[in-house]
């Protein structure tokens, strides 16, 4: 999207956050501050591998398009410097505070983590403070990415990925009333979860009504038939976060993202709206390091932002409407599906946004974005299932999502190198990156038993630097 990406890569993206250069990972700091969006982002400038992690930083009026700024965070004291890991920001007084983990090795090789503040009066430029609190007793040195967040009582909360000192995952909680002081609470849990791996990364929590949803990103969790089939997993657990400063779980553990990449999602509150960017992202080591884009210099994206909602119990993700401004309005592709059992387009690039509305669901139906990428879909099984060819291992693999209903629609974004596909007004999300090498064209195969309904295909612009 920026930097030219979009017009040099061989696996362009072309309104997807990228690093201008290096390795991104997780969004951080995510906030609206004097009008204007920011996103922070783990960044690695000199390399593609995890290293020298700073706090990137990007500045837009709209969602779309976006303006580079300085790097917010460098390492540079005692207590960061080996990383700016992950964290958060919230607001004050006017004065924006953003908490982030500082990793440390020392020089015996003994790892710590400090979780840090630094402040800033305008947005652009920052100041540190140190850490805030103490390493907590009984959890190993991984303890990192705090998420901070006021309630309506205007007391401050943070929250932290947790390992306790017998290697279980944990989330833990600190309370503050002037984001300076904080009291250590110990575990967010009401009972500790059960199989679920030996560390939670990322920990978010989301409040809708009187339900609370704690997103997290836990390690270690065994794959079972159909589920946790990525490296990590991200996923939330719907509950109570009561008067008792614990967290009730009152559901499973459910995957936000049934895809390949998605990881270490972050939300944002604002104007009433709950907006969130993932990490497309989390691989397995030999598929990262053979990514073709590292022959260009440069890995990974976020994914697009997305509104979230909470509905019937669960999480619902959706495009945000302030990509539409993307289409190519007068370039617009319309085809009625009256019962054929194949339709086709050709896209002479990859960066669209394709709607199907189906009047009747099909029992079938499948679309082929390439030869490396399709989507297929069983009424019986009521099942999506999509399937890419891997760059590393040049086999097929796929991944599943269950739809509670039939099928009746899909929104996807595609862009040079990923695919996000909103399934069912977004009840179902599976994001992907895939490789097409050679070329930019893209032929869609539309294929199904008595399709009717109707597909929109808008081919899109990429964003634009903010001024
Ligand atoms: C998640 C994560 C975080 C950590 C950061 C380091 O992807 O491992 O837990 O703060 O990345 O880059």
């Amino acid at each position: 999207m920026l930097d030219g990406k979009i017009v040099t890569s061989k696996y362009p993206l072309a309104y997807h956050i990228t690093p201008e250069i290096g390795l991104i990972n997780d969004p951080n700091g995510l906030v609206k501050f004097n009008d204007r969006y920011h996103v922070f982002y783990q960044w690695n400038p000199f390399g593609t591998i995890h290293k020298n992690k700073c706090w990137g930083h990007l500045v837009s009026s709209n969602l779309i398009d976006w303006k580079r700024m300085e790097p917010a965070l460098v390492p540079s004291e005692y207590y960061d410097k080996d990383g700016i890991y992950s964290g958060s920001a919230i607001v004050k007084d006017s004065i924006l505070y953003l908490f982030y983990t500082g990793n440390v090795v020392t020089s015996l090789n003994e790892k710590k983590s400090y979780q840090c503040l630094a402040i800033s009066k305008d947005g652009i430029n920052f100041e540190k403070k140190g850490p805030v609190f103490e390493h907590p007793m009984k959890y190993t040195r991984h303890v990192r990415d705090p998420k901070v967040w006021q309630d309506s009582n205007l007391v401050y909360w943070m929250i932290l990925g947790a390992q306790k000192s017998n290697e279980i995952g944990d989330i833990i909680l600190y309370r503050s009333d002037n984001l300076i002081d904080w009291e250590f609470k110990g575990t967010i849990f009401e009972e500790e979860l059960k199989n679920m791996g030996y560390m939670f990364e990322c920990p978010d929590l989301l409040r809708f009504g009187n339900k609370d949803v704690l997103i997290f990103s836990p390690q270690g969790i065994e794959a079972k038939e159909n589920c946790f089939e990525n490296i990590y997993q991200t996923g939330y657990v719907v509950g109570k976060f009561g008067d008792n400063e614990k967290f009730k779980v009152e559901s499973e553990f459910y995957e936000l993202d049934r895809g390949f990449e998605f990881y270490a999602p972050q939300s944002f509150v604002v104007d009433n709206r709950v907006l969130l960017f993932g990490w497309m992202g989390c691989m397995y080591p030999k598929e990262e390091e053979t990514f073709p884009t590292i022959t260009e210099g440069w890995i990974h994206c976020l994914t697009i932002p997305r509104e979230v909602k909470f509905i019937d119990n669960k999480i619902i993700q959706q495009p945000v409407m302030e990509l539409q401004k993307l289409r190519r309005k007068n370039e617009l592709i319309e085809i009625e599906m009256d019962a054929k059992k194949e339709y086709r387009q050709f896209l002479k690039n990859p960066f669209a946004e394709i709607l199907i509305n189906f009047v009747q669901s099909p029992a079938q139906f499948s679309l082929n974005v390439s030869e490396s990428f399709f989507i297929e879909y069983s009424k019986d099984l009521q099942r999506l299932k999509i399937t890419r060819k891997n760059w590393y291992t040049l086999k097929e693999e796929s991944r599943v999502g269950f739809l509670s209903g039939e099928l009746k629609d899909l929104q996807i974004f595609l862009d040079g190198s990923s695919i996000e596909i909103f399934t069912n007004k977004g009840s179902l999300v599976m994001s992907s990156r895939y490789i097409v090498e050679h070329t930019l064209e893209r032929y869609l195969t539309f294929n199904g038993s008595s399709l009717c309904g109707k597909i929109s295909i808008f081919p899109l612009e990429g964003g634009k630097n903010d001024e």
